[in-house]
């Protein structure tokens, strides 16, 4: 029940001001997000990767209200590729990216978006790496969409993000799932209302499932974005049954949650790769990371009231 009370919390303009002025150790958003730049980044990018992970990249920040924001977003990515580009991991390392950093929500958003991550996604093939567009909430969808359409006109690797808990996502799942498509299946970690989407943990799970099936045994390149055990038993199983050789397929997961396992399957053979984020503006997706798991809020508020 903690978890839609702390996702609604994160909308509230007042709950962030809050949070964000809290005495809130470094150690405590350093679990999810361990860099607050790049140079405090790179080293963590140069660990994980001798460990044998790969890596997709998220410069954290989403709540942007002026054009001039989006565009130092689209420049932070830039800056991003550019140290990327020395340390020469090309798909070892790519990039996730939300669109509305980029612009989406202002107004002309969807344009404005375009335009901010075209330059990101030419500068990623620059280098031999792809851009990945995250799933938001399920009013941006139908532009991250058309974003992804148009973008793969030129670079086809771009790929995308799809939600089980979404009514909508099995036929996105079938329209995204042909030859040379890259999408990643994750559970969903936003506040969705029953109209449009799956709200007990059991129908997003059979959901998650259904959808897998579709990608597993369409011609793509399926990206599997959970933590869950049991659905990471099923995905290896799903997977072996459609005659998928390891590296026809991989594993996601975000840093800091069930790093144990991060190694675990990698050291099986498989592609394992590490949701990186890094940056300043940490709130919102310090707040899902929260509402996933109610009890990281109790680590969360000893770490303040112990200072
Ligand atoms: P579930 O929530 O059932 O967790 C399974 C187990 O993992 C838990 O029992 C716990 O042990 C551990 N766990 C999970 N979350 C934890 C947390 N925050 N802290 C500590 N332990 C935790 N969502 C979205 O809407 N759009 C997107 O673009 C993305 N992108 C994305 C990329 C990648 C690589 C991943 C792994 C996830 C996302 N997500 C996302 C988030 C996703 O929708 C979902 O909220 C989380 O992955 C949690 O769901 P699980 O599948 O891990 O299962």
């Amino acid at each position: 029940m903690l978890g839609p009370v702390i996702l609604a919390a994160s909308r509230s303009d007042r709950i962030r001001r809050l949070i964000s002025a809290a005495p809130v150790t470094r150690q405590v958003v350093d679990r999810f997000i361990p860099g607050a730049t790049v140079d405090e980044i790179v080293p963590i990018v140069r660990e994980l990767t001798d460990r044998g992970l790969e890596l997709t990249m998220d410069v954290v920040g989403e709540d942007i209200t002026t054009p001039e924001q989006a565009g130092a977003a689209r420049d932070a990515y830039l800056e991003l590729v550019d140290r990327l580009k020395q340390l020469e991991l090309g798909t070892r390392a790519e990039l996730s990216v939300k669109l509305s950093m980029f612009g989406q929500a202002l107004p002309g958003g969807h344009e404005l978006a375009l335009a901010n991550v075209r330059p990101v996604v030419e500068a990623a093939a620059a280098i031999g790496t792809t851009v990945t567009l995250d799933a938001e909430d399920h009013t941006t969808l139908d532009s991250m969409f058309a974003i992804h359409e148009e973008l793969r006109k030129d670079f086809p690797q771009t790929g995308c993000v799809i939600q089980a808990y979404l009514f909508r996502t099995e036929a996105d799942a079938r329209r995204l799932a042909g030859n040379g498509s890259r999408v990643r299946l994750v559970k969903g970690a936003y506040k969705e209302p029953a109209e449009v989407a799956h709200q007990s943990k059991h129908e997003i799970d059979k959901a998650y499932v259904r959808i897998l099936k579709v990608l597993v045994e369409g011609e793509g390149y399926p990206m599997i974005g959970s933590h869950d055990p049991r659905l990471i038993s099923i995905a290896q199983e799903l997977a072996h049954r459609a005659g998928r050789k390891l590296d026809e397929y991989e594993f996601q997961m975000l840093y800091g949650i069930r790093g144990d396992e991060h190694l675990r399957l990698a050291a099986e053979g498989h592609r394992m790769r590490v949701y990186t984020a890094y940056g300043t503006d940490w709130y919102g997706y310090f707040m899902r990371r929260l509402a996933e798991k109610p009890a990281n809020l109790r680590f969360f508020a000893r770490s303040i009231l112990t200072r």
